[in-house]
């Protein structure tokens, strides 16, 4: 479980990201924040893993307040994919994926084999673990960034954006792909998105942001269809368009 209760952050400019912010992201759900570029999303990830720390509120993961943890091995226990994949470019794939399994001293060997069997879990030829990010495409890349992160067998993923820079078609792929991993691994994730119908699809819960973090909504995809709660909303989720009506 991840929780967030009464969140804020200011940062040293004077920029307020996130005000007042409350989440419970249940274990093995997903849930999907929703919003425009500048909203907060980012920024409320990296406080579960103290990228950021809040200037108020708390960030809690089970029974643990994340302000008590040390953030690197939290952040070694936690999978994080970030907006661009950021894989480190002089690095081959095989040690991009096994760079945490690495940095606990694992040996070559056994890194190796779990780079291997992680490739072919996100659905990629063991024989790209020998190449370099840019020998790669933009969605192999994406691929290899998720199979980083899961490479501790972390319980929570954060996935910011994950698929952004990947085309329409490719996207599908990887989001049904993602739901297929999902239904047998059952991670507790928090997925960061600008994509309605990404978030839709993937969310148990999906939660609409203003700036700030203000919620304008929370709920389950059909409920915010169903019901959208405001204007903003409705215009948000496009739920005029003909996509949205066969969906309902
Ligand atoms: N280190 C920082 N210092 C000052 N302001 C920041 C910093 N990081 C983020 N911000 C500001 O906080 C707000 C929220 O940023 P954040 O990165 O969380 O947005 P986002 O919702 O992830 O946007 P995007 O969809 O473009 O990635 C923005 O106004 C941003 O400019
Ligand atoms: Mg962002």
């Amino acid at each position: 479980m991840i929780r967030f209760d009464h969140v804020h952050k200011q940062f040293p400019d004077g920029t307020t990201a996130v005000d007042d912010f409350s989440l419970v992201v249940p274990s093995h759900e997903v849930a999907v924040l929703l919003g425009s570029s500048g909203c907060g999303k980012t920024t409320l990830m990296r406080m579960v893993n103290r990228m950021v720390d809040p200037t108020s509120g708390s960030v809690w993961i089970d029974d643990d307040n994340v302000a008590d943890l040390d953030p690197v091995p939290l952040r070694r226990r936690i999978g994080y994919v970030m907006q661009n994949a950021g894989l480190l470019p002089h690095r081959t794939i095989a040690d991009n994926i096994a760079t945490v399994p690495l940095l606990e001293g694992v040996d070559k060997k056994t890194a190796r084999q779990k780079a291997d069997e992680l490739l072919q879990l996100v659905g990629m030829s063991t024989s790209t673990a020998d190449r370099y990010p840019s020998q790669l495409s933009g969605g192999q890349r994406q691929r290899v960034g998720v199979a980083r992160a899961l490479a501790a067998d972390p319980n929570i993923l954060l996935m910011d954006e994950p698929f952004g820079a990947v085309d329409p078609l490719v996207r599908r792929d990887l989001q049904s792909w993602l739901l297929e991993i999902q239904a047998h691994l059952a991670k507790t994730i928090l997925f960061v998105t600008h994509d309605v119908d990404e978030a839709f699809l993937l969310g148990d819960q999906v939660l609409v942001l203003r700036e700030g973090a203000e919620i304008a909504q929370q709920g389950t995809p059909d409920e915010i269809l169903d019901h959208p709660a405001d204007d903003f909303v409705r215009t948000f989720v496009g739920i005029d368009l003909p996509s949205r009506r066969r969906r309902r």
